[in-house]
């Protein structure tokens, strides 16, 4: 018998451990594309450096960069698009005490920012 035989069922095990990042961050009628619209519109850029966006690129809060890959939203939250549609809308609700502001993003908009920000990969 081939050797793959003998690995195959591991490597499934293996790939079935973490779903895919699709699959964690699944967001139903969120809109990546309107999202960014949003990101532009509300000024997040101010302070973060956002792949996508090309001006400006704000350093007083943390990069977003390959933001979809960390498991933790500001140290503390679990990565989960309805907790970071949440946050990017109210953050001192969530985390008293941060400098990350509440923003004017309604319901729908948060969701669609949380959709774009779960594009950004690490390259
Ligand atoms: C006035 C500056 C400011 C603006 C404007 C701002 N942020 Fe932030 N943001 C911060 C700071 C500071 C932090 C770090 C918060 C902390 O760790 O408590 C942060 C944290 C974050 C985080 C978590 C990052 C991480 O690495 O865990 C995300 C996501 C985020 N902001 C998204 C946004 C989005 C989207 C917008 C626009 C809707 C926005 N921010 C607007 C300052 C800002």
């Amino acid at each position: 018998m081939s050797a793959l035989y003998l690995f195959m069922p591991f490597a499934l095990l293996l790939a079935s451990c973490q779903p895919p990042p699709d699959e964690r961050h699944h967001m139903p009628k969120a809109s990546a594309a309107r999202g960014l619209d949003a990101i532009e519109r509300a000024g997040c850029g101010a302070c973060h450096l956002i792949p996508g966006l090309d001006w400006p690129e704000g350093r007083l809060g943390p990069s977003l960069q390959g933001f979809a890959g960390q498991g933790l939203i500001a140290g503390r939250l679990p990565n989960r698009p309805d907790m970071l549609a949440a946050f990017v809308r109210d953050a001192p609700a969530l985390v008293p005490g941060t400098a990350m502001p509440a923003m004017p993003l309604s319901e729908g908009e948060s969701r669609d920012v949380a959709a774009y920000l779960y594009t950004l990969e690490l390259r």
